[in-house]
């Protein structure tokens, strides 16, 4: 071949790569206008709101979801200081921090917060961010999300309340019994007392019996009240071992627990953690029912206390041998509504409850079964750090 004709086959060559090339650079460019059309509709559209701030932390997009979840329309918000828009005093400090963590280039996924409407409304949100980069690699913006779980929130309030009344039910259904009990005993002893009148020592023992019986019922009287007072959240510093022991007590005078042995291991000094008494309560209460339920005929809980193996969290174990939970079931029982119990012991809500209190509280719940021999749960609680 000549060097001319050489030349001419590789021009001709080139021109059709460089033509197949700009057909795919423009298909590129078609396909990006595409997806980012997409990508505004979904953000134009999505139920959550979608808020991107500056590096002033001052609104620049505002959708329709956002207009939704907290009132103000995008005219109102444009240019606007996102924390002093929707965080109010009680929450401000803590919004400014994680403002500052976006814009130091941190990311967040599902963080729980509160944030205000325009009407002054709390809004329970969930808030995912991310920043957004220039190509020198600095934060120029960032891209906020927050979803609106305050009719969530709500519901899940609800049935805290209601698995905790249908526990107190089955506590206050066994505190009738051991009254009656009591009440019979005592009956039975006062009609002796009259039938032995001119009997000095019979009445002396019979009187004994009854003022036993009364401290009793005395007993049962204050933990009925104590079981209803009202609960407000609140998170102070407790001792696990006081707790555990307390909350077990009450259990055992209610009756509850009547067929079951228990053995208690504590761990001392217990560490100090945060968290809400009467949630935790719920919690211990919760497990230890389910315990002698799994126990009808009788049975050993062992309650024991431990340091966890990081050291980082305190633990409560909760061993019982009862019917034990196939593998099957192992996960299906922290779902809401999952019973094997008949209506009135069961609702099937007390362990996703327990586990959404612990999650609360950062801690966590593990099991460990096997059908026939029992079922131990351990639950942990972050340590306290002494400040
Ligand atoms: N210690 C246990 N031993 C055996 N089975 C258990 C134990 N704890 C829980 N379960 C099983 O898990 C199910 C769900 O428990 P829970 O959420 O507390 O609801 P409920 O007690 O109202 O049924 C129970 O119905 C039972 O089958
Ligand atoms: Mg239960």
């Amino acid at each position: 071949m000549k060097q001319k004709e050489k030349v001419q086959k590789y021009e001709k060559k080139i021109k059709e790569i460089s033509k197949t090339l700009e057909e795919l650079v423009w298909e590129m460019i078609r396909d990006l206008r595409e997806s980012e059309q997409q990508y505004r509709s979904i953000v134009e559209f999505a139920a959550d709101a979608i808020v991107s701030i500056n590096v002033d932390k001052k609104v620049t997009s505002w959708n329709k979801g956002a207009v939704n979840v907290f009132g103000y329309s995008e005219a109102e918000v444009m240019g606007q200081d996102i924390d002093k828009l929707i965080a109010h005093e009680n929450v401000f400090h803590e919004a400014v921090e994680l403002s500052q963590k976006l814009l130091n280039g941190e990311s967040i996924r599902s963080f729980e917060a509160i944030r205000y409407g325009k009407d002054g409304t709390p809004k329970n949100v969930l808030i995912s961010a991310a920043p957004i980069f220039s190509h020198d690699n600095l934060v120029e913006a960032v891209s906020i999300m927050y979803k609106d779980i305050s009719d969530l929130k709500q519901t899940h309030n609800q049935l805290v309340q209601t698995e905790k009344q249908a526990t107190l039910g089955i506590i206050a259904g066994s505190i009738g019994h051991e009254l009656n009990n009591l009440v019979g005993g005592m009956l039975i002893h006062a009609r002796l007392i009259k039938e032995n009148y001119g009997k000095p020592d019979r009445i002396k023992e019979y009187n004994e019996y009854i003022l036993a019986n009364l401290e009793k019922v005395a007993v049962h009287g204050k933990n009925l009240l104590s079981l209803s007072r009202p609960t407000k959240p609140q998170l102070e510093p407790l001792d696990l071992n006081v707790l555990l022991q307390q909350t077990t007590e009450t259990l055992i005078l209610s009756g509850v627990l009547k067929y079951v042995t228990i053995k208690t291991n504590l761990h001392k000094p217990a560490q100090p953690v945060y968290g809400d008494r009467n949630l935790l309560e719920q919690v211990i209460r919760n497990l230890e029912i389910n315990a002698a339920h799994a126990m009808p005929t009788g049975g050993v809980l062992e309650l024991a206390t431990a340091l966890s193996k990081d050291k980082n969290n305190f633990e409560i174990e909760f061993r019982d041998n009862g019917s034990g939970i196939p593998k099957e079931l192992q996960t299906k029982i922290f779902e809401p509504f999952f019973t094997t119990k008949s209506a009135g012991k069961g609702t099937g809500l007390g362990l996703p409850i327990v586990k959404n209190i612990l999650e609360q509280h950062k801690g966590y719940i593990t099991l460990e079964s096997q059908v026939g021999t029992g079922t131990t749960f351990t639950i942990g609680l972050p340590i306290a750090k002494t400040a």
